[in-house]
Order: C-alpha cells, then structure tokens, then sequence
C-alpha cells in the first residue's frame, strides 16, 4: 500500500476522456450509479469509451435507455447496458445484486441527492440525503463485494463533494430527529459519510485487491443536481464568482481518474479533486477552485464509527 501522495499530470479543465486516454478496459466490467444524468453519463461515456463493458444503474429506466443508446452511438460500443436501482428502496438494491453475475472491476459510486428543502425519511425511517448518498451505497457495495472481490483488483469510487467541509456526521443524531433540519448540512454530513465510507472500506477491503477512494467532482451547474433550489438562489451561485463552474466532462474526470489510473495502483482510503489528491494539511493543492478534505473525513475512528452504524442502520 502506497503511504505517499500521490500526484498527476491532470488538473481542474481535464476532462474524462483526457483521463481515459491510453488506458483499455476492454475485459473489465464497470457499474455507474446515477448515470442517467449529469457527471454520471459522462463517467459512463468515459468508460464506455475505453472498452468496459458499462453498466448504468439508475432509477429512471426511461432516461437510462436513452443515456445508453446515446453512449453506445458516440463510442461505438455496444456493451453499456441498464439496470434498475432506486437508493431508497431496499429491494431495488438487493434485486441489482442478485441479477449481478460475474466480476465488477469498477463501482462508481455517483448517485447523490442535494438540499431536500424539507425533512424527509426513507422507508426505514432515516434522513434522505444520509439514506441515499451513503446508506443505499453502502448497502450496493456490500452486496457486491464477492463481485468485486472476484475481479482479483477493483477500483470503487466514492463521489463526495467538497460541500462535506461544512458538516462532519453527527453521530447522535444522523436523522436530524433533536436538532432543526437543516437542507445543507444534511448534504454535508451525507458527503462526509462517503469519504468516511472510502476510508472504512479502503482499511478492510485492501487485502482483496479493492482500492476504495472518495472525491469531489468539481462545481457542475449543467447537472440535475440543483432540482431542489430556488432559481433565484442557482442564479447567485451561478454568478456570485464563488465558484468555477466545470463542465459535465470535467467533473467526470476525477471520478474516472479514481476508478482507472494506474498512478493510482495501491493507493487507498485518500481524496481526490481536480484529479489531484489532497490532504487536511495543505487545503488548495488540488489548484484551481480546490477546498482541500476536512480532517474528521479521513478520521479512522469516525470512518469505523460509520461502518457499524452504518451496518445496524441497514439491517
Ligand atoms: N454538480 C455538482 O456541482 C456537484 C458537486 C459536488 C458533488 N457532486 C456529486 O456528484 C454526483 C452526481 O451529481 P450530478 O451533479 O451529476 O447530479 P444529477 O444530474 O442530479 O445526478 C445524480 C443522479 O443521482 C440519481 N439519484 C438520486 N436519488 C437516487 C436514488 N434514490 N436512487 C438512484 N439514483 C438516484 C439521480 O436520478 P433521478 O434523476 O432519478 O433523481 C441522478 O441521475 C452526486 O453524488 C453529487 O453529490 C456534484
């Protein structure tokens, strides 16, 4: 396992398929959460592109189709296919395991949910965003852990966000059930639960030849992801000059950086931006717009904390 960090030739206008270039996936087999729209079709598309056979696991079969047929048409291959998969449904994510066969060399964690304005439960009765950016991904890879153990060395990348330094879990009280909800740091709090997530995952899946990373995408405005704000607000954001917006295809790059570099071969539990790894110590390494990772999101005690609260969450 590689202890130091690590650096690259990208940087924050990289796209995807400047990541991808020069590398072949052909025999590999990758799973892209949220791939019907956003950062998760150009991160499908980058795959696609090198030779994996992709499979896009979303909730809108519609719209996933036609993301399909769009990516096998601009790549030319032919082995993208869908899979139903809904986050807060249990039985949705166990079905996806159970029809899964074979070995997973990459999972890309990439469904996210943002700034639900009210509170909002899953099924099982936990906060939204905490219910479906991490709990349903915990749930996905756990069940498919024999696949991608059976890939004999599998990447799986977490997408968090850079919005996670605004909240790290609050363990007492995860479904804001005794403090006021509060749309943002429920985001927050369930992006720092994906890097805690790649932590976890990084320290007991290693010996199996699964290298679990977590990363922020970059600031994207041309995603779905804003749903949920008041244009009014969106328009401030797009405008304010807080943020350099990336395109679809930057903000697939890290990810697939993450998923596919082999300048990354033996390299875990770390975050990435601008497909740069960054560290608590040095915040703005990354470059151009980069935030760096908030130091209770590397923390092993919290990341182990998460795993079995995690676990009894999903049982
Ligand atoms: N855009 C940014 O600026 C930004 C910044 C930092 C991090 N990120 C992260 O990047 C990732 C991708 O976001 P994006 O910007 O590409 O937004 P997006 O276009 O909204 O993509 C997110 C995808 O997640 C899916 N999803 C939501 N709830 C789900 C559920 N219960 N089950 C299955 N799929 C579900 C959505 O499907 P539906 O359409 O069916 O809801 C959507 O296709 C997210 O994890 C986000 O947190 C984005």
């Amino acid at each position: 396992m590689t202890t130091t960090r690590t650096t690259s030739p990208f940087d924050f206008s990289s796209t995807a398929a400047d990541v991808i270039s020069g590398i072949d996936l052909r025999g590999r087999r990758a799973l892209v959460t949220g791939a019907a729209s956003g950062i998760g079709v150009e991160t499908a598309r980058a795959l696609a592109s090198a030779g994996a056979e992709t499979l896009i696991a979303a909730r809108d079969l519609a719209a996933a189709e036609r993301v399909a047929a769009d990516i096998r048409t601009s790549t030319g291959s032919q082995a993208v296919t869908v899979a139903l998969l809904d986050l807060l449904d249990r039985a949705s994510i166990d079905r996806l395991v159970e029809d899964y066969s074979g070995p997973l060399h990459i999972l890309i964690n990439n469904a996210g949910v943002r700034a639900v304005p009210e509170l909002r439960l899953s099924p099982e009765g936990h906060e939204l965003q905490f219910a479906t950016n991490h709990l349903g991904h915990f749930r996905l890879a756990l069940g498919l852990l024999p696949a991608l153990r059976a890939a004999g060395g599998a990447r799986v990348a977490s997408v968090s966000s850079r919005a996670h330094l605004n909240s790290p879990v609050i363990f007492d009280d995860i479904d804001f059930a005794h403090r006021a909800y509060d749309p943002s740091l429920a985001y927050a709090q369930s992006k720092t639960a994906n890097v805690l997530f790649a932590v976890a995952a990084a320290r007991r899946w290693a010996d199996a030849g699964i290298e679990v990373n977590a990363l922020h995408p970059g600031a994207i405005a041309d995603s779905n992801l804003a749903r949920h704000y008041d244009p009014a607000v969106l328009e401030d954001l797009r405008t304010s000059g807080r943020y350099t917006f990336k395109t679809l295809a930057q903000g697939a790059a890290t990810s697939v950086y993450v998923a596919t570099s082999p300048l990354l071969d033996g390299v875990v539990g770390r975050y990435f931006e601008n497909c740069q790894e960054t560290d608590p110590d040095d915040p703005t390494a990354a470059g151009t717009d980069a935030a760096g990772v908030a130091r209770y999101a590397l923390d092993p005690d919290s990341a182990d904390q998460l795993w079995t609260v995690s676990e009894h969450m999903n049982s």
